[in-house]
């Protein structure tokens, strides 16, 4: 039987957020990162890169499903909010009224979100800023972004990755970022913290990459409030 107060998607949806979201929930310094290199792994539908690129923030956004033209990623991304307003409807004790006055309003966001995806998408990917690729893999450099932002992937999913995907993509997202890494939320669909995250955390370190867990600004799912800060290994020293 469904828990009554916990998200169940039958899948990894690709769906995705708004700048002003990316901006509260990983406590973003949108002036300072201008002229900044950013990755976004994995991007989803989010209009992240489609808002941030005109404001001179060079954001490159990863996700599997890239590989697919604009009609086919449109299709998808409204399949899927629909699978996610569905479902969200069933858990809204879970969710605070802070951000979103109704699930109307939360529907109309993420559209909003995608057509802005949709319209950056098929030019964006010809100068490069969409790239098919898919964790534990990327084909990036040695610190070649300044910082790199996971959200809504890794820990939310823990029924279907287990603890070997989530260190090897962590130390991946690691390795190509030059200072930080920024994950939200380090906890699961059931808004509990990931239960390895003190394993995880010792093993990163062992490897030269320190973390910590900060308080994130949005708490608009309850219990995911946090951030996990990774200091990669990678950076210049002062
Ligand atoms: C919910 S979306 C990301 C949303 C976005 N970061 C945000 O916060 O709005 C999750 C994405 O993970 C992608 N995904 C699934 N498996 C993956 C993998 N192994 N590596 C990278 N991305 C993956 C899916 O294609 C999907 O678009």
């Amino acid at each position: 039987m469904q828990e009554t107060d916990q998200l169940h998607l039958e899948r990894v949806v690709f769906y995705g957020r708004s700048l002003a979201e990316y901006k509260l929930f990983f406590n973003l310094d949108l002036p300072g990162l201008k002229g900044k290199s950013v990755l976004d792994c994995p991007s989803g539908a989010a209009s992240f890169t489609a808002e941030a690129s005109p404001l001179g923030i060079h954001v490159t956004a990863v996700d599997p499903f890239f590989e697919n033209p604009v009609e086919k990623l449109r299709a998808i991304g409204e399949a899927d909010i629909d699978h996610v307003m569905e479902e969200v409807e069933k858990v809204r004790q879970a969710y605070t009224s802070t951000y979103f006055d109704s699930v109307a309003q939360m529907r109309s966001t993420r559209r909003r979100s995608l057509e802005l995806f949709c319209a950056d998408f098929t030019g964006g990917k010809a100068e490069g800023r969409y790239v098919s690729a898919l964790l534990p893999r990327l084909p990036f450099a040695d610190g070649q972004f300044d910082l790199v932002l996971s959200g809504h992937f890794l820990f939310i999913y823990d029924d279907r990755f287990d603890y070997a995907f989530h260190l090897a993509a962590i130390r991946e997202l690691a390795r190509v970022s030059s200072d930080e890494v920024r994950l939200f939320p380090p906890a699961g669909m059931n808004r509990k913290p990931y239960p390895q995250l003190d394993q995880l955390r010792r093993e990163l370190e062992r490897d030269g990459i320190a973390s910590e867990v900060i308080r994130s600004n949005f708490e608009f799912v309850q219990g995911w409030n946090q951030i996990l800060v990774l200091h990669s290994r990678s950076r210049p020293q002062a």
